[in-house]
């Protein structure tokens, strides 16, 4: 696996690669990571993963200073999992003193996490498109963990007519159900048990569905219930909306996803399902 640490040097090594297929990262690598490293190994030669902790995703009062770095742990991960490219580079390089610009998709970045994120999707989309300029993918992997963020870069990709195919990929989980997250790493024992209600809570949902239930409000209102009988534990939001362009809706079917962010402790969680899947 080849490190590169130098923004010409990884424009040089990716230009003319036609089948590149990339995997952007804020590292702390977990098998979420890597079965999108594997998921794009099908059809794409080679496989570039970057690392950077993106400093305009997070607001000033989130988690940038404590976010977790193990870069010696990531790149043996990244070695294993067959990545051809790591690009690792410093923040220095990508935004210098006198950086002025962003890209904002408007409205998708608003509404759900951006609501209590504000700047967040705007930091992401701003990272993403300079890493798409420098590695030039023709297919990149993102979970639907982030589903939000997804449908917000799908968006991007159409608006500014980019070449490139936008993969999402299965939410990998916990053998207790508890999606995969770097965040993760943060929750105390007690914490950790707590956070299972967030998956729980969507299993629930996905129960009543099969049920017959159809009214979001329905839903909602047990899963309300549901969170109450957790310490610690605070909702966000509980939403369902279709995955096309993030509209709120009540009506529960194919295409849309019951999507939850809460606090457990300090840390901040996001889950979701699509429904039919
Ligand atoms: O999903 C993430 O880890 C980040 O938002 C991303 C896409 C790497 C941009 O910093």
């Amino acid at each position: 696996m080849k490190i590169i640490r130098e923004i010409n040097e990884i424009r040089r090594i990716c230009r003319d690669k036609k089948s590149l297929g990339f995997v952007p990262t804020m590292g702390a690598l977990h098998k979420g990571h890597l079965s999108l490293v594997e998921t794009l190994q099908k059809d794409c030669y080679p496989i570039v993963m970057s690392i950077f902790v993106n400093p305009k995703q997070f607001g000033k009062n989130e988690d940038f200073a404590k976010y977790p770095r193990d870069l010696e742990i990531d790149i043996k991960l990244a070695e294993e999992a067959k990545v051809d490219m790591l690009f690792i580079p410093s923040e220095e390089d990508l935004y210098p003193d006198d950086y002025r610009t962003y890209i904002d998709v408007e409205e998708l970045s608003d509404k759900l996490c951006g609501k209590s994120r504000k700047g967040h999707f705007k930091g992401v989309t701003t990272i993403v498109l300079k890493l798409f300029n420098l590695i030039k993918p023709k297919v990149a992997a993102f979970g639907w963990k982030d589903a939000q963020q997804g449908i917000i870069l799908k968006q991007m990709v159409k608006d500014l007519n980019l070449d490139v195919e936008i993969r999402m990929c299965d939410i990998l989980r916990d053998s207790d159900g508890l999606a995969l997250s770097s965040r993760n790493n943060y929750l105390s024992n007690e914490e950790r048990k707590n956070a299972l209600s967030i998956s729980q809570a969507l299993q629930l949902s996905s129960k009543m569905f099969a049920s017959g239930v159809r009214d979001f409000s329905v839903i909602k209102k047990k899963l309300v219930e549901h969170f109450n009988s957790f310490s610690n534990t605070n909702i966000e939001y509980i939403e369902a909306f279709r995955i096309e362009n993030l509209q709120e809706t009540d009506f529960l079917e194919k295409g849309v996803i019951i999507a939850i962010a809460a606090k457990v402790g300090k840390t901040r969680l996001i889950d979701n399902w699509r429904i039919g899947e």
